[in-house]
């Protein structure tokens, strides 16, 4: 039985992203909460995703006419209803039986795009199927045997994703010490059965022999090879530099995500707002950039739209809608934050995401 239902009188509706964390926790059992919620090593840099939101300071403008507010935009040339899109998330059947093929539904229903994780428990198809008219993006994991990485790619381009997205940051694991300390493991019967097709094996895959088969060896010269696998446009996830967005520019990318994989990967590293004006300077305008980690208002959203990002992402928000009420959960997490957006445009004078510029915000040296 869902914790939170459509049917629900609206009163008893979860009214925010944090309500729907305090739901999740209720609803997933003590190894795959601290699976989808923990960061690496202290967790400092899961940490500051969220709390360096807190010390930027919104400047809105007044007596602007904002009787039309409208949070639309495009991402790569595609139109979304908001600047704000699903970031890959993995092992999603972990979190509700509906998956990724829930989030798909859910992303589709709002007009923004769902990315599905290389490290999924539906298979591109299967979730193209689930949302046919929905924008997808594939995120891709290299592999040291390059035909499973190629195998990827092309499902990716069978069932009409429209973006490559290479996470970078995760050539191995981070050190999650939440599930050294649960002993967590994914559950035999949690597989990942693109890797597994693309591999040519039955859908018996785990994610630590997922992990084991990437490619280390992997450069930015590989970048070119990559590009070449499909015609499908070309993202790098996980830029936290000025010198790798450089780099990703001159590979020839055709966008960059600012992110440092939910403070899951490397503890210590900036949070993400604050990469994202480096990135954004050192970028000067050649390709779109994207930023995820810590949004969970739709304030967030226009700082980082003020900031340079062309849209931002969600991680965890998502999975907290999805371990509450699957579909419904993920739809309403995704509206709260729509209406939170519009209602913040709205409030800061800017009609439209093109109307966010860098004066809206400022940093406040005061903490949070
Ligand atoms: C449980 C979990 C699994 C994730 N799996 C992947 C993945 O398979 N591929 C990937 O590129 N990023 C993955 N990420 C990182 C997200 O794409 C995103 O960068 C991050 O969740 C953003 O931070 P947020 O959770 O604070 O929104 C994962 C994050 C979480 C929390």
């Amino acid at each position: 039985m869902p914790l939170v239902s459509s049917l629900m009188p609206s009163a008893a509706r979860p009214v925010n992203v944090l309500e729907y964390e305090r739901l999740a926790e209720e609803a997933l059992e003590a190894g795959a909460l601290g699976y989808f919620a923990g960061g690496a090593c202290d967790e400092r840099t899961l940490r500051e995703n969220v709390a360096a939101f807190g010390r930027l300071r919104l400047r809105p403008r007044m007596l602007v006419d904002v009787s039309k507010v409208s949070a639309a935009t495009t991402v790569l040339g595609s139109a979304v209803s908001m600047p704000l899109l699903v970031a890959p998330t993995a092992i999603q059947k972990m979190c509700h039986p509906g998956g990724e093929a829930a989030t798909a539904r859910a992303a589709a229903a709002l007009g923004t795009v769902m990315t599905l994780s290389t490290i999924a428990t539906a298979t591109p198809a299967e979730v193209a199927e689930a949302a046919p008219g929905g924008t997808r993006w594939f995120q891709l994991y290299c592999f040291e045997d390059d035909g499973v990485t190629r195998a990827l790619v092309e499902q990716a381009v069978e069932h009409d994703y429209s973006a490559i997205v290479l996470t970078v940051d995760a050539p191995r694991a981070g050190r999650r010490e939440r599930d050294l300390r649960t002993g967590f493991q994914v559950p035999a019967e949690i597989t990942i059965p693109s890797v597994a097709a693309a591999l040519g094996q039955p859908a018996t895959l785990t994610i630590a022999e997922v992990f084991a088969m990437l490619d280390l060896t992997l450069t930015w010269r590989d970048l070119e090879r990559i590009r070449g696998l499909s015609d499908l446009p070309l993202l790098v996830k996980g830029v936290m530099t000025e010198e790798d967005a450089r780099l990703a520019c001159e590979a020839g990318v055709d966008g960059i995500v600012v992110s440092n994989h939910g403070g899951r990967q490397l503890d210590g590293v900036a949070a993400t707002i604050e990469a994202l004006p480096e990135v954004v300077d050192a970028v000067e305008g050649r390709v779109e950039v994207f930023v995820d980690g810590g949004i969970r208002r739709g304030t967030d959203v226009v700082k980082a739209l003020a900031l340079g990002a062309r849209a931002a992402m969600v991680g965890r928000p998502v999975l907290w809608g999805l371990a509450t009420a699957g579909e419904d959960g993920v739809r309403h997490v995704l509206e709260l934050l729509r209406d939170e957006l519009e209602l913040a445009l709205l409030l800061c004078g800017c009609p439209t995401p093109a109307d966010v510029t860098s004066a809206h915000v400022s940093a406040n040296s005061g903490g949070s």
